[in-house]
């Protein structure tokens, strides 16, 4: 089946002047002027004033859905509240596409509830996180977690398309951004040195901006290359392979292991969090396979810390890992398909992780962020690729 979807960078989103928003999806006229705006509760409180003078402006009737949208929030409940919320607005079914304005975890709600309602129902994203506009708000699937599995009931079900205002980072909280980084971090270790490279350069600057410049709105040049690089590594990898028939993907780099760890801490660990430590554990493998040398380790640790992010978390531990992998390996229909870093922006697949390699990794992660909390950071580095191995 062949799908086309648009993802457009649309700085100044909100203001009346511009139409992007108000456009999006809609049918030929005549047009009913209608639209149920879906809307994180954070994002309503912040920005759901602008949003209503923005639709008025022009000319459009709207009502709004606020939701709850955290992790422990992502589930089967919150989707039928937005399906309820369809109904009392009495949607028609093609020419009022639902605006989903959240982070990942409230377009994923949206993207489920939308592609349930009347079995399928137009509707566009507005991602307001990193994580979104890298990931989450660019993608086809949607989801929500079942009895402690991440993300394990959804669908395929692509948005008209994604309009993306990086000026929404302003208010998003520093760990946010840093757990969105480790999403950009995840493309520029599997495809993009460069990417690489300008994350350590100026990862924390970024960080400390929420990728705003300082002179008005938009992305100033480098936070603009950064996103654009994650954005476009990112729909260059789903293109060709967006319902997933190929199992092996590049892009379930720091999935594999993650999902486990990330419900296991729920809600201590941000996805990204867990998302950077199956990075540094898949990273640490991957050294002791000889396919990352131990330059290299460090200098992926040096990016990590621009970037603040973890590298362990009491919850990983040999025997979590093991079942995150025996899980892993049935989604990947009865092979490991891991995704392992081969240098510094490139990597492979394997099917042949053992346990024990995963065991000596872990321990070797836990040493680390010891000698991290005790001795400082480089010490850490050195800890880390010292005890490493042979790479
Ligand atoms: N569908 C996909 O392909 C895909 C890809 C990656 C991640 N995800 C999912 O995305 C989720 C993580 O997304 P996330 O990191 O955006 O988390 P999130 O949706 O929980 O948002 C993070 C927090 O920021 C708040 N917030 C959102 N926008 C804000 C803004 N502009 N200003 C201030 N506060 C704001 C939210 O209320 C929330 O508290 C996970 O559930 C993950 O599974 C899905």
């Amino acid at each position: 089946m062949v799908v086309s979807y648009e993802v457009e960078v649309s700085p100044g989103l909100l203001d009346p002047a511009n139409g992007a928003l108000a456009d999006a999806g809609a049918g030929v006229p005549p047009v009913r002027s209608r639209r149920l705006v879906v809307v994180d509760a954070n994002v309503h409180h912040r920005y759901g004033v602008r949003l209503s003078k923005y639709f008025n402006a022009r000319g459009i009737e709207h009502a709004f859905c606020v939701i709850d949208a955290h992790e422990r929030a992502k589930t089967m409940d919150s989707v039928f509240e937005v399906v309820s919320s369809m109904d009392r607005f009495g949607l028609a079914r093609r020419q009022e596409p639902v605006i989903a304005v959240g982070g990942g975890v409230l377009t994923d709600v949206v993207g489920l509830a939308t592609s349930l309602y009347r079995r399928s129902t137009p509707y566009v994203k507005v991602p307001t996180t990193l994580i979104g506009m890298v990931d989450a708000g660019i993608g086809a699937k949607t989801g929500v977690n079942f009895e402690r599995h991440k993300n394990r009931l959804g669908s395929y079900h692509p948005s008209l398309v994604a309009l993306i205002d990086p000026e929404f980072l302003a208010t998003l909280s520093t760990r946010h951004i840093r757990n969105g980084f480790a999403e950009v971090l995840k493309i520029a270790l599997i495809k993009d040195r460069h990417l690489l490279d300008l994350l350590a350069e100026h990862g924390s600057r970024l960080i400390a901006e929420r990728l705003q410049p300082a002179d008005g709105p938009g992305t100033g040049p480098i936070a603009g290359e950064v996103l654009r690089r994650a954005i476009h590594g990112m729909l260059q990898e789903l293109q060709p392979n967006l319902w997933e028939h190929q199992l092996k993907r590049l892009v379930d780099y720091g999935h594999s292991f993650s999902p486990a760890m990330e419900m296991e801490a729920l809600p201590e660990l941000l996805h990204g969090e867990a998302v950077s430590v199956d990075m540094a554990l898949t990273t640490l493998i991957a050294h002791h396979r000889g396919l990352v040398s131990a330059a290299d380790v460090k200098y992926i640790w040096r990016v990590m810390d621009q970037l603040d992010l973890p590298r362990w978390h009491p919850v990983c531990t040999p025997d979590l890992l093991a079942r995150a992998l025996d899980d892993t390996v049935r989604h990947r229909d009865g092979r490991q398909l891991l995704p392992l870093p081969v240098g510094v922006g490139s990597a492979c697949f394997v099917d042949d992780v053992s346990r024990s390699e995963l065991a000596r990794a872990c321990a070797e992660l836990q040493q680390l962020s010891w000698a991290r909390s005790g001795t400082g950071r480089s010490g850490a580095a050195s800890a880390a690729v010292g005890g490493g191995g042979h790479g």
